[in-house]
């Protein structure tokens, strides 16, 4: 079977199984900053697991593309040295939210793999997760596998949920116990069972995951159960192809087999069987799919991944022989082999094919020189087999080799590099940067500055100030002129750089021109004022006065001096274990992330806020004093986290030695100035950390008020007011579910008047009844329970009922147990299904199948009675 019709017959299939084919999302996880690139089928789907978001499907069926190269799943390194690693793959999935679970999943997934593709059963083996006596049941009974050849895997990873048999999608997330049915490729392959010492083995390969979504992970671990069980499913296209095609590598199907020889055509080489040509046919994969979603090379994030993807494969070329550019021509093979599945890479072709050709002319020109230094290098090392980490840098600096990529080579030459030597020339590189002027760039492309801004903005905000130097795209320049973009440093300012948890200041630096402040940040010593010059002409060595948003100042103050004194309520309340983690200071709210084991009770958060409000009343005076840091310690000062100190420290009192603290942030004058303090959030972030969001000033009393709006419209709802709507609404959710109850009922009675109905249009048939009936039911679980209740209702019987909706036919055929003997349910419905354009299967007590023609209903009906009566 071919890869392409192989795709087709698995989403057909569970398409015959009421699932909804859905596209491939793209490559970049559109709800999730926190993966480089999808990694398996189920990430389009996370929120529609988590119950966030509702699509009009419970069942869905997709082929997705899949990278795993960079981030958490990267099997770069290993693409080209075995079998079955891959930078891109697709991975075939059925899904089910809330819909159906275990039992049938694992009937779906064997069905299709023994009837559908027929692999003998008898090479097939399965795992369960070891507590799972539900998944083994259903296996062992209603499958038939036998006991040994299902095998249960523990937490084998170190920890509770840490197994090959425990799916996680990443440290957060939908997450469950799973299954999964390994392929056994023969004895004269190495490799022992999942669960044996020798389970590493080619010979026992898995190729389908089940995994039975249960449960949501936060971040502190605690397993939050899923709105609805669930299912997710992933198979590895490429690893059932071979089985299908008796072949036991990947590259030996026949989309590599094309795409290989396309390669070596490219290349101009005959050697079919190289590597090299593996690598390249992998790396056309994925590096044209990156574009197709919208991935360019560059030097960080994904951009430098798919970067470092292209120079590898251009190496490999280079190293069969080929001098000049050939990449971007497999795009057209890749095309014919995928471009009907994927019609976005048909679209986008020509964008791929130039972007690759681009990539591979810069890189093209330096790799001939930087092959020869590197083999040069590799000449002169002896009996030595570590490449030194100066020349694995030069590469890098010069010739744009990846250090990755010369590992590659050194690897071909049974050689190491040098990771620490590397990374210490590239430190070096950086100080020499550094050093050479007041600007440079590091090499992440970040700006490096040696002035020395003097701040002066505690207690004015509008200050005069010399421009020292201007900065324009990390270039220093002279001038600027209106609507130019630039970071300005002035030799003193009233500006406050981000620092501390504190958000830098805004406002505009006035003079020969007017430049609006969009951020103010600090490197080392110095304050860049990030912004545009709105009007006029901006010079070093200019004046200009320098104007501070007063309100978002102010505002992000209280925030500040807020924090200090919920730190202080926090250790005093909670306990002395509460350190700082972390904190973010802007004007609309503060965020304070320290170390707790447990979430804080609304008790505490009353009493946080009692503390805290009661120091504001007190209305005490804010001190700072500046002293070596031996005297602030001496003093029982704090040090706050992710600040360094210089000798001299400022230390900030508050409320009478109720809070002392090393700080270098603004401060409001008495702590009445906060006016009121109250908490929004707590929540938590980490294992053993929390996080508490708190407003205050106008904005806390703007969160009340908003507050009690909200509860005066809820009480207009229930026509109430703001003192009884709470038990109103309670009153409220009693009577809906007291009326769900009856609706329940009414609908139960509902079906069982229309079973009854139907039962009495049955005929008898020898041993029993017969009943075929068209029946207005559209939602599968109502037709299977409609059918087991007329099948208990006519006791002896052989049923078949029809449904059609949307232009989709469904049928279900059930025959009583005693009755199969001579009547099976499967057959039924495999004689009626072609007859409505359809196809299906199932046991000989109960069967299914779709259709797609409404029209030929009917007549296949009307064949059933006759067809019956042959078998009784
Ligand atoms: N999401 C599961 C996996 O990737 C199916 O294995």
């Amino acid at each position: 079977m071919k890869s392409s019709e192989l795709r087709q017959s698995f989403l057909s299939y569970f398409e015959s199984k009421q699932h909804q084919i859905v596209e491939s999302s793209s490559l970049i996880p559109g709800n999730d900053p926190t993966l480089l690139f999808t990694n398996a089928g189920m990430v389009q789907f996370k929120d529609v697991f988590l119950g966030e978001d509702q699509r009009p499907y419970t069942r869905a069926t997709t082929s997705q593309r899949c990278v795993r190269a960079g981030g958490k799943h990267n099997d770069l390194e290993n693409v080209g040295y075995t079998a079955r690693h891959h930078t891109f793959f697709e991975m075939l999935g059925n899904f089910s939210f809330g819909d159906y679970f275990k039992k049938e999943a694992i009937t779906y997934a064997w069905e299709f793999l023994t009837d559908v593709l027929k692999l003998p059963k008898e090479k097939l083996l399965v795992t369960v997760y070891a507590d799972d006596d539900e998944a083994f049941d259903f296996w062992h009974e209603m499958i038939g596998v036998p006991k040994e050849k299902i095998i249960r895997i523990g937490d084998n990873k170190g920890g509770r949920y840490q197994s090959d048999n425990f799916w996680a999608m990443g440290d957060t997330g939908p997450c469950g116990p799973c299954s999964e049915v390994f392929y056994d490729h023969g004895e004269h392959i190495w490799g022992g069972p999942p669960g044996s010492p020798e389970e590493d083995g080619d010979r026992f390969i898995e190729i389908w995951n089940v995994v039975f979504m249960q449960f949501n992970r936060s971040v502190d671990g605690t397993m939050a159960p899923l709105p609805k069980p669930s299912v997710d499913t992933g198979m590895g296209l490429e690893r059932i192809a071979a089985i299908l095609q008796n072949v036991h590598s990947n590259y030996e199907i026949d989309l590599f087999q094309n795409l290989i020889a396309a390669s070596a055509k490219a290349v101009g080489t005959d050697d079919l069987a190289s590597q090299s040509l593996k690598v390249i046919a992998d790396h056309i994969r994925s590096c044209s799919f990156m574009i197709v979603d919208g991935v360019i090379p560059s030097n960080e994030g994904r951009g430098y991944v798919l970067r470092r993807i292209i120079r590898r494969a251009v190496r490999h070329g280079n190293k069969l022989g080929q001098k000049g550019v050939f990449f971007h021509k497999l795009v057209e093979a890749l095309d014919i082999e995928m471009g009907d599945a994927y019609p976005e890479l048909r679209k986008l072709k020509d964008r791929v094919t130039s972007i690759l050709l681009k990539e591979e002319e810069q890189f093209a020109k330096t790799l001939d020189q930087g092959m020869k230094i590197l083999e040069e290098a590799i000449s002169q090392l002896g009996d030595k087999k570590i490449i030194p980490g100066e020349t694995v840098f030069k590469l890098y600096d010069t010739f744009g080799f990846p250090a990755d990529l010369t590992n590659d080579v050194a690897r071909e030459n049974n050689l190491e590099i040098d990771e620490v030597g590397f990374d210490k020339a590239m430190e070096e590189q950086r100080n020499r940067a550094r050093s050479a002027s007041n600007f440079s760039m590091d090499m992440s492309g970040g700006i490096t500055i040696d002035s020395v801004t003097e701040f002066t903005g505690y207690d004015n905000l509008n200050a005069q100030c010399e421009v020292e130097s201007i900065l324009v795209d990390g270039v220093a320049v002279d001038s600027i002129e209106a609507g130019q973009f630039a970071a300005v440093v002035l030799k003193s300012t009233p500006f406050y750089g981000e620092s501390g948890g504190q958000v830098g200041d805004k406002g505009w630096l006035r003079g020969t021109g007017a430049f609006k402040v969009s951020n103010t940040t600090k490197q080392a010593k110095a304050h860049l004022h990030q912004g545009e010059l709105k009007e006029g002409r901006l010079s070093v060595g200019g004046l200009v006065t320098g104007e501070v948003d007063r309100s978002l100042r102010m505002a992000t103050t209280l925030n500040h001096s807020a924090t200090h004194l919920m730190h202080e309520a926090l250790r005093r309340i909670l306990g002395d274990h509460v350190t700082q983690k972390g904190s973010l200071v802007d004007p609309e709210r503060l965020r304070f992330d320290f170390s707790h084991f447990e979430g804080v009770t609304p008790a505490e958060i009353e009493q946080i806020e009692d503390m805290v409000n009661e120091q504001i009343r007190l209305n005490r005076p804010v001190e700072t004093d500046l002293m070596d840091v031996e005297s602030a310690k001496a003093k029982g000062a704090m040090a706050l986290f992710g600040e360094k100190y210089d000798s001299e420290v400022r230390v900030l009192t508050m409320g009478a030695d109720y809070s002392i603290e090393l700080c270098g942030g603004t401060h409001v004058k008495r702590t009445g100035d906060i006016g009121l303090f109250k908490i929004v959030a707590e929540s938590g972030i980490a294992a053993g950390v929390r996080r508490i969001e708190a407003l205050t000033g106008k904005a806390a009393i703007d969160s009340v008020r908003h507050i009690e709006s909200l509860l005066g419209g809820v009480a207009g709802l229930v026509k109430g007011n703001k003192e009884n709507a709470f038990d109103k609404v309670i009153a409220l959710n009693d009577h809906a579910r007291s009326l769900q109850k009856e609706l329940d009922f009414l609908k139960g009675k509902m079906a069982a008047l229309a079973g009854a109905d139907l039962a009495s249009q049955a005929v008898d048939i020898e041993g029993g009844k017969l009943l075929v009936a068209q029946v207005d039911v559209a939602d599968p679980k109502e037709l299977r329970d409609l059918l087991d209740e007329l099948k208990s209702k006519l006791e002896s019987a052989v049923v078949l009922l029809a449904s059609v909706h949307d232009g989709k036919v469904s049928l279900i055929a059930g025959v009583t147990k005693e009755l199969t003997k001579k009547v099976k349910a499967g057959d039924l419905i495999k004689m009626v299904a072609p007859l409505v354009e359809g196809k299906g299967g199932g046991r000989p007590d109960m069967a299914q199948a779709g259709g797609n023609n409404p029209d030929g209903l009917p007549e296949a009906l009307a064949l059933v009675p006759d067809w019956v009566a042959e078998r009784v």
